[in-house]
This record gives C-alpha cells, structure tokens and sequence, in this order.
C-alpha cells in the first residue's frame, strides 16, 4: 500500500518529531491493526457523523465535507470487497484509514481529524461495537427463552426428579426445569438491555481527554450516531471501559447458566439418567466406540464459560490501577471482548439448537421421579395436615417409613397399610392420594411452584413479556 511510511521513515501520522521509524519490535508491540480492523464500519460511521457536523459549524468546507464523505465511502467498499491492503506500520484502523483517505481526495483528508483524537475515536468505534454486539445477544436469549418455553409448554404435566445436591429430592416437573432457565436467560437478557442503555452516550468530541476549542456540537454527533446524548466529562469519556467490562461481566454470568445447562444435559444424556436424547445435529459418535454418543457441544458450551471468564478477569486487571485518562494499557480492551462475544455468540446459538431438537424421554423422567423416596415430604405434608401432627413429629414418622421401605426395597407407595399403620395409627388409606409423583406435583401450587397449573401460568407471563 502507498501508505508513505517504511521500516526507516518515521510514521506520517504523528512522525513529525521523530528521527526515525520503530524497531520491528516496537511496531509489533505496538500495533492493533490485526484485530482492531473488526472495527471498520463504525470507525468510517464516526468519522462520516464527526466531519459532517465539522462542515454544518463551519469548522471545514462543505467541499472538503463531500470529498471526506466520499473518500470514506470508497474505502468502505474496499474493506468489504477485501482489496483494501492494512499496513502494520500504521499501526491501527484509525490510521490505516484515514492514510487510504490521504491517497485518495488529498489534503481535504487531512482536516478530518480536527477536533478529535484517537483517544476519542476509538472509544467511539468500540462503544458502537459493544453496543450492536449487545443487541444481536438480546436477540439471541430471546430465541433461546422462546426455545424453553415451547419445551416447558410440552411438558408442564411430565414429572421428573427435582434434586437438591444431586440427590432425588421431590417430584418436579420437566416444564418447571425448562422455566427455571427461562428465569436466568430473562435475567441475563435484561441486563443487556440495561447495559445498553447504559452505555448509550456519545464519547466523540471528548478530543485527547480535554474537550476542544472548536466550536463543535457533541449533541449533533451523537444523534447522527444513534446515540441518546453525548457523554459528560471529557476525561472520563477516554479513561473509560465500563461498557466493556460491563459486556464481559454479562457474558460471564450468562456463559455461567449456559454452563450448569450444559452439564445437565451432560448428565441427563447419559445412559444411567437416559432423561432426554441428543439429536444428531448436535451430537458426535467415538471414533473406537461404536455404541457412544457424545454431548460434544454441551461440553464445548461449558468450556466456552472459562475462556469468557478468562476474558473479563484479563480486562479488569489491564484496568485496575490506570492513571486517568487514556493509557496505551487500553489497547488490550479489544481481543477480550471479541473473543468473548464470539464465544458467547456460539454457545448461546449451540444451546438454543440442543433445547429445541432434544427428545424427553418421559418414561425415564417419571420412573426416577418415583425413586428415592422422593415424596417423602408429601407423607409428612399429610400428616401434619389429616392428623394434626406438629412437622417436627410428622417428619420423624415419616423418617420410620423411609426406613421401612428401604428395608423392604420398596417404594413409600408400595407399604401397605398396615405396615404404615404400625409407624403410626392415625395414617388412613387417605394417604395413598399423595403418595404418588403426579398427587405430589399437583399440590405444590404456591405461587412460582411445581404444579402443572403454576408453571402454565409463569408460561403465560413470559410469553407476554417476550
Ligand atoms: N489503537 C489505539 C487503541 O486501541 C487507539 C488509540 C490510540 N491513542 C493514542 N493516544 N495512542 O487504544
């Protein structure tokens, strides 16, 4: 590229009182082109806003407007027609653009850069950035959660084992599971919409850190850009990573659900559970091992979470301690965040294809639901209430029947009634009522709670907040 630099000149862009160019070294070290080029259409879509207001105060011609305009125009068809060459020497996209601007109308390009700094610009590149990488996840958790609620509405009567420590606890209901998702991915999705809002200011015309003598309107910028206003102090606005932090901190907690998702699918899918089945599409075979199939994605969703986690713990450390305003430090801010957002972009869409292909193996579901004693509550529910036992009494009752029936190897349901009667005389044949999953399921209708009609009500609520 006829950039005007090489290995010996010092760099056209802040060259001036330099003797001489970098070391390879320090180009290396130095440059942000490989990866800050991702931020192309925003830089151009800055760059179009900022000399636009400069002409409409009259700080550059309308002419030298157009010629700019143009210019940038022609170098956004370049990048998308991949002939656009980057130069590392130019460090980065800002640069690398705005040398292609000088090739291109002349000096005219040299008057884009009145006003602003890159300190700036490039706080204004990566807020855009940030701000439509949130928009497509807020897309994303709301195709995720439309995923749950089709599988919760299938499923509100199919009974499965709740667990507390991994250990059978009460029946629950598969659609009850699926919305405890939906409650997560529904926090996760409001975050992002308030990090959006958040982040919704205009950091363009904050200049180096000082703010500018020229008469420029922050105010017309920042509506150009889609902004709600411009942001508020000239030094904060480039010290400033909040919105990506904020981005990694939900991406964390969001890959953090993704995580405990994807394990359970782990377990469910394995032949001891036998819960649900993979689809194909998302599983893989064993290259030795004919009869396996594996949860490969399930897996890489849950690995996924460290390499995100890995990237916020990474930023909050470049940032912890910086001196105000911009340090070079910043330039780190940018592979976390892309890293992470592809990462998180991918497991979201790999789980929402899992949720909506899996098959529920109903039978499997209700016979483990059946173990374990698992309405053991319910017995003592019982007699609290039909023989105005205290809790207390009523829960050490029915401990003795537990202990029966596992002598016995039985289920709680199969005792008979005179088996139960000798635990404690007041127990009737009543009692059989509540003794299987579904009379278990069915009672806990406290709001937010398992039974069929409670989760169809919490679908119904989602369903009119999507
Ligand atoms: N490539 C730089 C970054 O990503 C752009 C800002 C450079 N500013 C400066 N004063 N050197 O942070």
């Amino acid at each position: 590229m006829a950039d005007g630099t090489d290995q010996k000149s010092s760099n056209q862009m802040w060259g001036g009182r330099f003797a001489s160019g970098p070391s390879a070294i320090m180009e290396e070290i130095n440059a942000s082109i490989g990866f800050d080029k991702k931020l192309y259409a925003q830089d151009i879509r800055g760059s179009i806003a900022h000399a636009t207001m400069l002409a409409e105060k009259g700080i550059i011609s309308q002419e030298d407007k157009d010629k700019i305009v143009h210019g940038l125009n022609t170098i956004l068809s370049e990048i998308e027609a991949g002939s656009f060459e980057f130069s590392r020497k130019l460090e980065d996209i800002h640069m690398n653009i705005e040398a292609r601007l000088a090739t291109l109308i002349g000096t005219a390009a040299g008057r884009l850069h009145t006003a602003r700094s890159r300190n700036d610009q490039v706080a204004l590149d990566f807020r855009l950035w940030v701000k439509e990488e949130l928009q497509k996840t807020e897309g994303m958790l709301t195709a995720l959660i439309s995923a749950f609620l089709g599988r919760a509405e299938e499923n509100a009567d199919t009974v499965m084992p709740g667990f507390t420590h991994l250990q059978t606890a009460q029946p629950v209901t598969f659609g009850h599971h699926c919305m405890a998702y939906v409650e997560m991915f529904g926090r996760d999705r409001a975050r992002v919409r308030h990090a959006i809002e958040h982040l919704d200011e205009s950091p363009i015309g904050a200049a180096a850190l000082a703010g500018t003598g020229y008469p420029i309107d922050r105010h017309m910028t920042a509506k150009a850009l889609g902004f709600r206003e411009p942001t508020r102090n000239s030094i904060d606005t480039v010290s400033d990573r909040d919105f990506a932090l904020e981005f990694l901190s939900i991406a964390s907690i969001c890959a953090t659900h993704l995580s405990r998702l994807a394990e359970e699918i782990v377990i469910w899918s394995t032949p001891q559970f036998g819960f649900i089945r993979l689809s194909d599409a998302f599983s893989t075979g064993s290259s030795i091992m004919p009869q396996k199939k594996n949860p490969d994605a399930a897996e890489l969703v849950r690995a996924k979470t460290g390499r995100i986690n890995g990237s916020l713990v990474a930023l909050l450390t470049v940032m912890k301690g910086l001196p105000l305003a911009y340090s070079k430090d910043m330039q780190e801010d940018k592979e976390q965040v892309f890293d992470a957002a592809e990462s998180l972009e991918l497991a979201i869409a790999a789980m929402t294809g899992m949720i909506r292909d899996l098959e529920v193996r109903k039978d499997r579901m209700r016979a483990a639901a059946g173990s374990g004693y698992s309405t053991a509550t319910d017995l003592a529910d019982w007699l609290v209430r039909e023989a105005g036992l205290p809790f207390r009494d009523a829960h050490h009752v029915t401990g003795n029947a537990v202990a029966l029936a596992e002598k016995k190897g039985c289920d709680l349901a199969d005792l008979s009634l005179e088996d139960l009667q000798a635990i404690h005389p007041a127990i009737t044949s009543g009692v059989f009522d509540v003794l299987s999953v579904e009379a278990s399921v069915a009672s806990r209708t406290s709001f937010g709670g398992t039974a069929p009609s409670e989760v169809k009500k919490q679908i119904a609520w989602w369903r009119g907040r999507n």
